[in-house]
């Protein structure tokens, strides 16, 4: 998708689709359906108003979120089309949404080209609504059918962003950023979307290695003698079972501009497949094991974003790649393991092998010197079953590093909800062979044991977890995205990034 900046008057603008955002401004009193909607368009000027005064007069378009309605050869316009697009409020997360459901609209009616008028509100910084409307518009463009035969590529070719001249330096800015994120985000998206027979760790090495090149990047990818050499017993242990070599995937953005510290370390569980090894996994929904590689790409992605946005603060990002398998070789349960930070920890069930390559990831990363540690993981099944797959969970050992966070999920609009780290819990992990074990003994309080399992290896560096679980992987359609894979959290952890360098 290209895109390119158009300013001037909405009814000037050629285009085979002219999006524009509406939202409902009455007064919501109880009960609702008596409230009659008072529809605005965020738009200056009144052509479109006298344009689509018929259909937002019929009460039949309430601007609801994601809500459209498409007007054909409207009169006064250049345009073929004028798409209504509702905002349920008008805030840039909802700006990010109704820009992708406008691009979904267009796709599967072979429109290849669109034009969306940045929405004009008091209430809309026009930087952040640019930028959220450029990243809505990429997100929607993906599509997951790679390998079906019948593929109609059906992508946008040409998105322009229509301003009506008002501030002009912050649309730039935003229009730039938007394409960065949305492109990060979208290469995520086609890294994860990869089947497991594709993507194995060796490939997720070379897509790391070509995309920092490509964006000068300092990238190394480590095979099985570095493993041994760093005396990474928890992620031998996880991929001494399979055929495919592990990859420890190293990616460096060390800007002259940045200070010594601090370092940031971005480390990602990247499990190509997880079949759950000899604690083999039920065969039911086994398949989307392919995705177990979320959290690794998602750093992939940040890092590309980082160096196009070139924040002046030091990055290591690192990915632990490898596959889950059973086999003759493969880690059993009840073996004991030595970690890189010396630390043993008896493996109850192999299926928990993201917290052990994790742990190694962790350590590896305050060797090379980082100062403060964020890591993604689809992690565990118990976070899915406390938050669903509306909110991810995170966590922290540090107040000053989650406010980092916290206020990057703002500017994000990604959604995460902080779950306790208490050291009652980490009596769950207990061992009386090793100093704990990979699992806890009851199910109980899962994601949080996870975490408390992790917390051993972050030591005292300030660290954040992130459980994607739930969210790396879009289980039905939404008008906005395609089902498949979500991209979350590249947003945030770039956000997170740049906030080191304000
Ligand atoms: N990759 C899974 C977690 C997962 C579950 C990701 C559902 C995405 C969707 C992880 O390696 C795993 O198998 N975790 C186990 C841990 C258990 C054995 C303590 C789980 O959640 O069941
Ligand atoms: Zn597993
Ligand atoms: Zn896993």
């Amino acid at each position: 998708m290209k895109t390119k900046l158009v300013s001037g008057k909405l009814e000037r603008v050629t285009s085979e689709l002219l999006v524009v955002f509406a939202f409902d401004a009455a007064e919501k009193k109880q009960p609702a359906k008596e409230t009659k909607p008072a529809i605005k368009l965020l738009t200056t000027g009144n052509a479109v108003a006298e344009a689509t005064a018929a259909i937002l007069s019929s009460g039949e378009f309430a601007a609801g979120s994601c809500e459209t309605v498409l007007l054909h050869a409207p009169s006064g316009f250049k345009a073929e089309r004028i798409l209504l697009v509702g905002l349920g409020k008008v805030t840039p997360s909802e700006v990010r949404k109704a820009a992708g459901a406008a691009v979904r609209f267009a796709k599967p009616r072979k429109l290849r080209e669109l034009s969306i008028a940045i929405p004009s509100s008091e209430g809309l910084d026009p930087f952040a609504a640019t930028r959220a409307l450029v990243e809505g518009a990429y997100i929607g463009d993906f599509d997951p059918d790679t390998y079906r035969s019948d593929r109609k590529d059906q992508s946008i070719e040409q998105l322009s962003v229509v301003s009506d001249g008002a501030d002009q330096a912050a649309v730039d800015a935003g229009l730039r950023e938007g394409v960065i994120i949305g492109e990060a985000q979208n290469f995520t998206r086609s890294l994860v979307n990869e089947p497991g027979n594709v993507m194995t760790p060796t490939v997720l090495g070379e897509k790391a290695t070509e995309m920092c090149r490509q964006y000068g990047l300092k990238c190394e990818v480590y095979g099985a003698d570095k493993l041994k050499e760093l005396k990474m017993g928890a992620f031998w242990g996880v991929t001494k079972g399979s055929e495919e070599p592990p990859a420890l995937i190293v990616m460096t953005y060390e800007p002259k501009s940045a200070p010594a510290t601090p370092v940031l370390g971005l480390v990602g569980k990247g499990i190509t497949f997880d079949t759950g090894g000899i604690s083999i996994k039920a065969a039911d929904g086994m398949e989307k094991m392919k995705y177990d590689m979320a959290g690794g790409a998602a750093m992939i992605g940040a890092m590309q974003a980082i160096a196009q946005l070139k924040p002046a603060v030091k990055v290591i990002g690192i990915v632990c790649a490898a596959e889950n398998m059973p086999s003759g070789n493969a880690m059993k349960p009840g073996d004991v393991q030595i970690a890189m930070s010396g630390k043993s920890i008896e493996i109850i069930n192999t299926d928990a092998e993201g917290r052990l390559v994790l742990a190694d990831g962790l350590s590896y990363a305050r060797q090379l010197g980082a100062t403060h540690l964020i890591d993604a993981a689809t992690l565990t099944g118990a976070c899915v079953v406390a938050l669903g797959m509306v909110n991810a969970g995170s966590f922290s050992n540090n107040e000053e590093t989650y406010k980092h966070f916290s206020d990057a999920l703002q500017i994000s609009g990604e959604r995460f909800w902080r779950l306790p780290l208490e050291d009652e819990y980490a009596e769950q992990i207990k061992s009386t062979i090793a100093d704990m074990m990979n699992t806890g003994g009851s199910r109980w309080g899962g994601a949080i044991t996870a975490a408390m399992f992790l917390k051993e290896f972050a030591e005292d560096t300030p660290w954040i977890h992130l459980d994607i679980a739930g969210v790396a992987w879009t289980e039905e359609p939404k008008p906005w995205i395609a089902k498949g894979p979500s991209g979350i959290p590249v947003r945030t952890i770039t956000e997170w990034v740049r906030s080191y360098a304000k």
